[in-house]
């Protein structure tokens, strides 16, 4: 059979990703996946028991196109107590993963061509889903109070001026990925203002949330600054209770909701999973939120002390307070995407910079995430790391 002729002519375009991503290795630096030493086997099955018996009868038929009530409502009601704002259930949908909502939400705003806001490097994920899309997507210089608001302001100055509307800022406002940062309460007003003032609406993700280790509470969510209809927001229970369940949720204003509504809100997740979740977080949910905090806490502490014990000075990196992920920038000219290979052979992966800009620039950067492997290995994977990029030449080059 030639199928060749008979493909879509609207296949998504190309996107380039170093071949080494999809290596199987030990010391899996380059996923934010959840954290296994704090997943709850038990007490998890015993949710789905108890799910079981009291609605598994609802199995038999489809689920409400938007997902679980009693799940929503709990998302509303834990958005109300630590993000700010108690969204209506009818404007939230649930999704197989963030992931899953955003590519909803892409599927309702992009086409080719049209302009999309994001930080000076972005979470790959979304990226990918954009260039696929043929977007045009711009880096907003970013520093460690998050998106630099100027330089945000100056751009849709300058883009109104030739007479263009970004279809919408995307920020990861929360331990931001890959950079690390929290976009500052000031900077969120300003984000906010600047929105209603140009007409372009904020894409919130705050998928990291839930993942605070130390530092000051967080500043509410945009949702709760905004007075106008300007944010969508969407998040995951992924990162907390494990990627494998396909879990997110997105909120969106009422316009939004109704356009999404002739997409069928996209692909809804399994409804055993939105039932068990619901079940296991009513009874363990802030417990569950510490134990994570903790495990991840010594992980991330873990690889912070590897660093500074294989990496050599003109290497830097930031101490994030949150999330499961360190971003560091090595002397210029290292290329990390190049090198991946050889640190896959040495059973090591990470995330090379450019696969978080558009253009693929930023060679000297690298993403290590420390949610997977245990403190042990990760000091293990780091000094055979900067073994690997010691080889290679990537600690002495200079542009
Ligand atoms: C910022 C961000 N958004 C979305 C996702 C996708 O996650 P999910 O597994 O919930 O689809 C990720 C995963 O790494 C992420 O980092």
């Amino acid at each position: 059979m030639n199928y060749d002729d008979i493909f879509s002519k609207n296949l998504p375009a190309p996107v380039d990703v170093p071949a080494g991503l999809r290596a199987q290795t030990k010391y899996v630096f380059s996923v934010t996946y959840a954290d296994p030493e704090a997943l709850p086997p038990d007490e998890f099955a015993d949710a789905m028991r108890t799910a079981l018996l009291r609605e598994g009868r609802e199995l038999a038929m489809y689920p409400p196109p938007q997902g679980h009530v009693g799940m929503r409502e709990l998302i509303a009601h834990n958005l109300s107590e630590n993000r700010g704002f108690e969204p209506d259930i009818d404007c939230m949908f649930l999704s197989a993963g963030a992931g899953g909502a955003i590519q909803t939400v892409l599927d309702a705003f992009i086409d080719p061509g049209d302009i999309v806001l994001v930080e000076e490097f972005s979470y790959l994920g979304t990226l990918g889903m954009l260039l696929a899309r043929r977007a045009d997507v711009i880096h907003i210089p970013t520093d460690d109070q998050g998106m630099d608001t100027d330089a945000l302001e100056n751009t849709l100055k300058q883009l109104a001026a030739k007479g263009k509307r970004p279809k919408f800022i995307y920020t990861i406002s929360v331990y931001q990925n890959p950079m690390g940062m929290t976009l500052s309460i000031e900077r969120r007003k300003r984000m906010v203002e600047l929105s209603q003032q140009y007409g372009v609406p904020i894409f919130e993700n705050e998928s990291y949330a839930d993942f605070r280790i130390e530092g000051p509470p967080l500043p509410p969510a945009m949702s709760a600054i905004d007075d106008q209809d300007s944010v969508m927001y969407v998040s995951a229970y992924t990162k907390l209770l494990g990627c494998g369940l396909r879990l997110g949720y997105g909120v969106v204003p009422p316009a939004v909701r109704d356009t999404l509504a002739k997409i069928r809100f996209g692909t809804s997740p399994s409804h055993l999973a939105a039932m068990t979740v619901f079940e296991y977080l009513r009874d363990h949910k802030d417990d569950h939120i510490e134990r994570v905090g903790l495990s991840l806490r010594a992980k991330r502490d873990a690889m912070l002390a590897a660093l500074g014990e294989s990496f050599p000075p003109e290497c830097s990196w930031n101490k994030p307070d949150g999330g499961m992920m360190i971003w560091v920038r090595l002397p210029e000219g290292a290329d990390t995407w190049a090198a991946l290979d050889r640190a896959v052979e040495a059973d090591v992966k990470y995330n090379p910079g450019p696969v978080f800009r558009a253009n693929r620039d930023g060679h000297n950067f690298l993403r290590l995430t420390y949610s997977h492997n245990s403190p042990e290995e990760i000091h293990e994977g780091i000094s055979r790391l900067a073994e690997v990029f010691h080889k290679e030449g990537l600690f002495n080059t200079s542009g």
